[in-house]
């Protein structure tokens, strides 16, 4: 009977547990690249900062394969060329690009006199499409390698092995190329050839990496376009009238300014106020956006000079109507020294001097400069009594709504123009309230629309009071009152010195209006100063007090918050 059994082997038994022990290593080690593969890719889609996001891909893809350099090539579609984003080397201690050193390396041509540039292996590799894996560059063929010989003679380094991979993002298009060098043996440290099997997956790698440039492109591209969106609309804003040109680009500096401020204190009542950049970003957004409102109010009421001005100031109609009051008076006393054939007498002209001294009086009032006051209020309304006659018809001096403009009480606006103004800041938080922001910027409409309440309850549109106004709103109705208050002019009030401005500031902190930490911490920090320095005419650069203590522009500022 024959033997079935098979006689035992030790060399066969001893080849399979080598067999089965390489077969384990194996997929242990494919499982581990995988899953380093998933961590990678987690990790990249992550990353919010486009610099460390680079020197991310190719740590990563250097410590997937063991490389010890890699370098990231980012295509620019415009010029046709291969900029360097990365260059890392560990022999070398070599980090640039991204968060480091900035590179000054010349980029990569993809073109030369028009025709393609296929010399240079990176550029190959992005304009073919594929992989390149050469083993030794010194031996290779079909590239030029003397950039990468010389840079060896020059650092006593010896680039071997070396893998090109292009990053093709979600359509497929080259975006950049990464280029490995010197793949190590993991046990001996020697250079090897980069094994096929890692090949695919430092693909995957790259293909990964291409979309989260790509992805954070996008998101980039995004907010720069509502950026310069916002920006324009501000500047249309601004544009609107001579007298607020530039309030909003202040008020948004301004805003920045205060907030780097507080980050800076970092000790006493700010010592737990922090901005994530994020929050930098909305708040900076709700400054230029805060008086997006005024896109709707009329010209003729923001730039409203006078009391009697609409589109042009009313004031010319009533000093014709003067004029004819006047001759109409000249007529009569002519006709009266002609009929009674007497001379003309100083007291006969007494009503056309009357009439001139009427208008000077209207013409200052018109101005608006002063606080009206009762008397001149009963002056007004007994120059409404004057009338002349034109075509049969009577025509009063003053009409009803040029009276009533008049007899404004401060300043050039009637009630119902204040509100037209004030109006703004609704229109501001409707406009803004539609607009879907996305989640980081979800506060901007709330910020913006609270820029002119006060923390005593008295501002609007809502009124509201102390704590249910954010500190963020606050920071806002500060850069916006105090850019106003020194702003060199206004419809109605040329520029103010820095102590008036000041000093009204004090004031509005003593009525409990505005943030009187905050606006201690502008005042003290030296932000004041600085920022009067900057941008005030020299004849308003003055010294003021506050809390006591007097400020100087031209004086060295001590930076101290308790
Ligand atoms: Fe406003
Ligand atoms: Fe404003």
């Amino acid at each position: 009977m024959a033997d079935n059994t098979l006689k035992k082997d030790p060399a066969i038994d001893r080849l399979l547990e080598r067999v089965v022990q390489d077969v384990r290593t194996f997929a242990e080690k494919q499982v581990t690249h995988i899953q380093e593969l998933v961590r990678i890719g987690l990790a990249l889609s992550g990353e919010k900062d486009l610099d460390r996001l680079l020197e991310m891909i190719v740590s990563d893809a250097r410590g997937f394969t063991n490389a010890d350099g890699g370098t990231l090539y980012i295509k620019d579609e415009d010029d046709d060329i291969l900029s360097f984003a990365i260059v890392q080397n560990d022999t070398l201690d070599i980090s640039m690009g991204g968060t480091g050193e900035k590179i000054i390396w010349p980029p990569v041509p993809l073109k030369d006199k028009g025709n393609e540039n296929h010399s240079n292996v990176s550029a190959h590799c992005a304009l073919v499409c594929d992989t390149i894996n050469i083993p030794d560059v010194y031996d290779a063929e079909g590239f030029d390698f003397q950039g990468t010989k010389k840079f060896d003679s020059t650092t006593g380094y010896r680039s071997k092995s070396m893998l090109v991979i292009p990053m093709l993002d979600h359509e497929d298009e080259v975006i950049g190329v990464l280029q490995l060098l010197n793949a190590r043996d993991r046990e001996s440290g020697e250079v090897v050839t980069f094994p096929e099997y890692e090949i695919e997956m430092i693909t995957s790698l790259a293909s990964q990496a291409a979309i989260a440039i790509t992805k954070m492109r996008l998101i980039k591209g995004l907010e720069n376009l509502l950026n310069s969106f916002v920006v324009s609309i501000a500047d249309a804003i601004d544009e609107k009238s001579s007298y607020t040109a530039g309030h909003i680009l202040n008020v948004a500096e301004l805003t920045e300014r205060i907030v780097e401020t507080i980050q800076k204190s970092g000790k006493g009542k700010f010592a737990d106020i922090h901005f994530n950049p994020d929050e930098v970003a909305e708040l900076r957004m709700a400054a230029w956006m805060h008086d997006i409102g005024k896109i709707t109010t009329p010209e003729y009421v923001v730039d409203k000079s006078t009391k009697l001005e609409t589109i042009f100031d009313r004031i010319e109609i009533v000093v014709y109507r003067i004029e004819i009051l006047k001759r109409d008076a000249r007529i009569r006393r002519l006709q009266k020294a002609l009929n009674q054939n007497v001379d003309v007498t100083e007291d006969d002209m007494q009503e056309e001097q009357k009439l001139d001294e009427h208008m000077a009086f209207l013409e200052s009032v018109n101005m608006g400069g002063e606080f009206l006051s009762d008397e001149s209020v009963k002056k007004i309304r007994e120059l409404c009594k004057l009338s002349f006659d034109m075509g049969g018809k009577s025509v009063p001096l003053l009409n009803e709504d040029e009276a009533k403009n008049l007899m404004i009480r401060k300043g050039t606006l009637t009630d119902e123009e204040r509100e037209i103004i004030n109006n703004h800041v609704s229109v501001t938080s409707k406009m803004l309230g539609r607009l879907p922001f996305p989640k980081k910027l979800h506060n901007v409409p709330l910020f913006a629309g609270m820029h002119h309440e006060k923390l005593d309850g008295s501002g609007y549109p809502k009124g509201l009071k102390g704590d249910k106004i954010p500190f963020a709103a606050r920071i806002l109705a500060v850069a916006d009152i105090f850019e106003a208050l020194i702003a060199v002019d206004r419809p109605y009030r040329p520029g103010k010195t820095l102590s008036e401005s000041m000093r009204i500031l004090g004031f509005m902190v003593k009525d409990g209006h505005l943030d009187s930490d905050l606006c201690d911490l502008v005042v003290e920090s030296g932000l004041v100063t600085q920022y009067a320095k900057e941008k005030l005419a020299h004849w308003q650069q003055d010294d003021f007090d506050w809390n006591g203590k007097t400020y100087s522009v031209e004086g060295e500022v001590d930076f101290e918050v308790d």
